[in-house]
């Protein structure tokens, strides 16, 4: 019986420093709970092509390890070259926190015909090639574990593959992105605009390397892509999720939701479609999107500021939860990849199959429901003429549309020539929302191309 587990750590960055502390301090009792000593033995990372550095942090590592000399292999720990991990056959776990695309895949798929298991916190890799990776892992009898690729610290992987098991969970909506949710947090609060905000979360460590990712909802595609390929056992693809991200958002659309009662949110959705009424044809569909939309300052969801990221579930049996905390930095991402490595450990020595995500490869996906047949409410801001009979021409064609007006305000214009008139729909199809938009824009009276965001009602 193996009484040791060695771990090979590739990406000694935030992230990975986070995992080497964790691992150390509390060696103890992760590796009671592994059922196995969990040692670190080599620890991959370029920088330490550079002599001193590699020295400099073996020393580091040294003194942090003293009085117990089994955690760390002895010889040399950190290395510039990862095939110091590849050929050493004493290393059962390979932890992959590089990032990015490539080399990362490449890596990740070599440890698996080396015989390793692997923990990785790349949710590029994951979103794009999930069945890829798990057939992988599958062919080569190891396991793949990503805790930390979506909601760092919230344990919603294990939550969604172990706690939900029993439940039918027919709706996510999540805050999965740290920099987009602080960016918005900064600007509803009036302290800062959107560059001021994005420099801040940049300096503060939540952004991508590529911060155009966070914004354009791309990181968060990618997360909702994961934890929807675990809820259908079947690869949903960041290109299914319908994508849009918040460079467009006005100041003037997050103070006025907040005066109406209204937070604005980058939200991640999983949301069940009806099948259209006439359409004999259509079955139920679920559509994926990264919109950013309002919801009630009173939901829980509202609440979720800053870095922090929030997961709303609805689910059959178990009701609707919302697991909430931190999003990214270096312990909460941490903390997930080393819950990975205990997960792994455990079943190198029990062989059990615990945690592993329960997933069909073969699996159809469900019918991918295009956004324009989602019903909801919606806030739409025009900007028109102020004169006798623009708001009735407006209104015609909304109701044209068979779109029902809940509300409306007229605000002081930006311009003398063009005032904002915000109107709080009923429920309606985003598509013939869109088409009535496209009518309206068209008229003379109408000076500015329409802003709309769904009022979510979770
Ligand atoms: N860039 C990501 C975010 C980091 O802002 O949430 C965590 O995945």
């Amino acid at each position: 019986m193996k009484k040791t587990i060695n771990i090979g750590l590739a990406g000694y960055g935030t992230v990975g420093k986070g995992v080497m502390s964790l691992l150390l301090s509390k060696n103890e009792d992760l590796s009671a709970r592994a059922g196995a000593k969990l040692r670190i033995k080599r620890v991959c990372d370029k920088k330490f092509a550079d002599k001193e550095k590699d020295k400099a942090g073996a020393r580091r590592l040294s003194e942090q390890n003293k009085g117990d000399p089994g955690l760390l292999a002895e010889g040399k720990v950190y290395t510039p070259d990862i095939e110091d991990i590849f050929n050493d056959p004493e290393i059962d776990i390979f932890v992959e926190l590089i990032g990015g695309y490539q080399p990362a895949k490449r890596f990740i798929l070599l440890a698996l015909e080396r015989g390793m298991d692997v923990v990785t916190a790349n949710k590029n890799v994951l979103a794009k090639d999930f069945n890829e990776l798990l057939s992988a892992a599958a062919k080569n009898k190891r396991r793949i574990y990503f805790e930390a690729t979506a909601g760092a610290g919230i344990p919603i992987i294990a939550a969604i593959n172990e706690g939900f098991c029993a439940n039918e969970i027919y709706g996510l909506a999540g805050i999965l992105n740290g920099t987009t949710n602080y960016i918005l947090s900064e600007m509803s609060s009036g302290k800062a605009g959107f560059s001021e905000s994005l420099k801040k979360a940049q300096k503060l460590g939540f952004a991508e390397a590529d911060p155009t990712l966070d914004i354009t909802g791309g990181d968060s595609a990618s997360k909702l892509a994961i934890l929807s390929s675990l809820i259908f056992k079947s690869h949903i693809k960041p290109s299914d999720i319908y994508t849009q991200g918040i460079e467009k958002i006005q100041p003037f659309d997050i103070k006025l939701g907040g005066e109406l009662g209204y937070t604005i949110k980058l939200f991640t959705l999983m949301e069940k479609v009806k099948p259209e009424q006439g359409k004999a044809s259509a079955k139920e569909g679920v559509t994926f999107q990264v919109v950013p939309a309002f919801i009630k300052s009173s939901h829980p969801l509202a609440s979720v500021s800053g870095a922090f990221n929030a997961v709303y579930i609805k689910s059959d049996a178990a009701g609707e939860q919302m697991l909430y905390g931190p999003g990214a930095g270096s312990l909460p991402a941490a903390s997930a990849v080393v819950s990975d490595i205990v997960y792994s450990a455990r079943h190198i020595m029990e062989k059990s199959a615990l945690h592993m995500p329960f997933f069909e490869l073969k699996k159809k996906p469900p019918r991918i429901a295009d956004a324009r047949e989602v019903e909801s409410c919606f806030y739409l801001r025009f900007t028109a003429e102020d004169k006798p009979g623009v708001l009735a021409r407006i209104a015609d064609i909304l109701a044209d549309h068979g779109i029902s007006v809940a509300s409306v305000v007229q605000k002081d214009g930006f311009s003398p020539k063009a005032v904002p008139i915000v109107v709080l729909t009923h429920e309606a199809r985003t598509g013939d929302l869109i088409n009535a938009i496209g009518e309206i824009d068209k008229l003379k009276m109408v000076k500015e191309k329409t802003v709309y965001y769904r009022l979510l009602d979770i």
